[in-house]
């Protein structure tokens, strides 16, 4: 695990400042999210359900890794992680945004002044303790090695006085236990979330609160940004929870969770009241979470939790699921398959309702992504997503687009 999950700002003063990347954020949340220990991505799940259903249309989900582009698409594959609004890769030093990850070449200029990483190169070698890691991990502003821990504080001052010697400002990370890097001075996680946190403000849309999770060393520098929420994971490695005993015990604006990895940043959700923090999959009767306002992203995240459930055999097999989905779907409704093949909505439960059972004792998940509501009504909206089904091996993904309405009458 090597992550992050984002940010956030609250209603009114992003609805005022129009939102961040076209007109939403309301919290930004960076996320150390990707458990390698949860087999069945349950904690990562609980926290995708939560985020679709509250966050996503007003607030700014970043993603913040060591890892370089190659290490992070792999594990994406592997993983049912959501896309992040923003990406952080290669320990700070490179940024992007939005799915198709458009790079903030801003940000490689500034990073390019004063670096020269064919000296870092030069010294590095002179240091036999230190093994270069895989190729793709090397970038042009990350130059990483392993070495052992009980060489890890001498080598990192020898180099640095090196490195000084040579007129460089660079600055070493030591994370994990093993890991070394080497970046320049005003790289980082920390800055690179900072550098973020200028641009919004410059923008006017700066996000009201800021969560930032970490688990590893070269996280340590996020929790110095002024004003952030910070969430130690309960799996955080020994090199952050030492840098916190230094530098930032007694803040009370930074806790250590005693939930793992995603888990943890629910619980620091609901720690620091920073918005909803019950996810729907940890709702089993829907009835009981009635909202007071129509929340289109509640509805979708809460239908095909149901859908999973009732494939995976985990609901009862009742008449009254099945009547009451009838009630919810507009009679003349029509559901159309990728194919172009199209069948009426009720026709289509009539489907689901054989469908009871048949991924029992499996892996099968489901979960949602870039849900987005766009209002075209007083009652309507228009909400698309990305839709994922997952056997444990396989995964599917598919585009839906699904017209909602209000009816105060009809709830699952
Ligand atoms: C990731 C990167 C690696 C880096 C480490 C710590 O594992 O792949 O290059 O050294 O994070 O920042």
């Amino acid at each position: 695990m090597r992550w992050s999950v984002g940010a956030w700002a609250s209603p009114e003063r992003v609805r005022k400042a129009g939102g961040v990347g076209g007109g939403r954020c309301r919290v930004g949340l960076r996320l150390e999210t990707v458990d390698h220990h949860d087999a069945e991505n349950l904690s990562l799940l609980r926290f995708n359900a939560l985020w679709e259903s509250n966050y996503r249309h007003d607030s700014l989900l970043v993603f913040s890794t060591g890892r370089s582009l190659t290490l992070y698409k792999e594990l994406r594959k592997e993983k049912p992680m959501l896309t992040p609004d923003i990406t952080i890769m290669s320990v700070g030093t490179e940024i992007t945004y939005g799915k198709s990850m458009v790079p903030d070449d801003g940000w490689f200029e500034i990073l390019s002044q004063k670096w020269d990483r064919n000296i870092v190169i030069e010294e590095a070698s002179k240091f036999s303790e230190l093994k270069p890691q895989a190729e793709t991990e090397q970038r042009p502003h990350k130059i990483s090695f392993y070495v052992e821990k009980e060489k890890a504080q001498q080598v990192t001052k020898d180099l640095s006085e090196r490195l000084e010697k040579r007129g460089l400002d660079a600055k070493i990370i030591y994370s994990g236990g093993i890991d070394l890097d080497i970046l320049p001075q005003g790289a980082g996680k920390g800055q690179a979330l900072a550098y973020l946190h200028k641009k919004f403000k410059s923008e006017g849309k700066l996000p009201i609160n800021t969560l930032v999770c970490g688990d590893s060393g070269n996280d340590a520098e996020l929790f110095s940004i002024p004003d952030v929420h910070g969430v130690m994971v309960s799996n955080a490695q020994e090199e952050l929870l030492q840098w916190h005993a230094q530098n930032a015990k007694g803040n009370p604006k930074i806790i250590h969770a005693t939930e793992r990895c995603a888990a943890g940043i629910i619980q620091a959700i609901s720690h620091f009241n920073l918005g909803p923090s019950i996810s729907p999959r940890d709702v089993m009767d829907f009835t009981e979470c009635q909202l007071e306002h129509v929340n289109p992203g509640h509805e979708i995240v809460k239908f095909y939790l149901f859908y999973e459930r009732w494939r995976r055999g985990e609901v009862e097999n009742s008449e009254s699921y099945y009547a009451s989905l009838k009630v919810v779907c507009h009679p003349s409704g029509v559901f159309i398959h990728p194919s172009g093949e199209e069948l009426s909505l009720h026709d289509s439960i009539d489907k689901l309702k054989k469908c009871y059972g048949d991924r029992q004792g499996t892996k099968y998940r489901v979960w949602v992504d870039r849900l987005l509501p766009t209002r075209i009504s007083n009652d309507a909206w228009l909400v698309s997503f990305d839709k994922w089904e997952s056997t444990g091996e396989e995964r599917q993904c598919g585009v839906v687009t699904t017209l909602l309405r209000s009816k105060a009458s009809a709830r699952l």
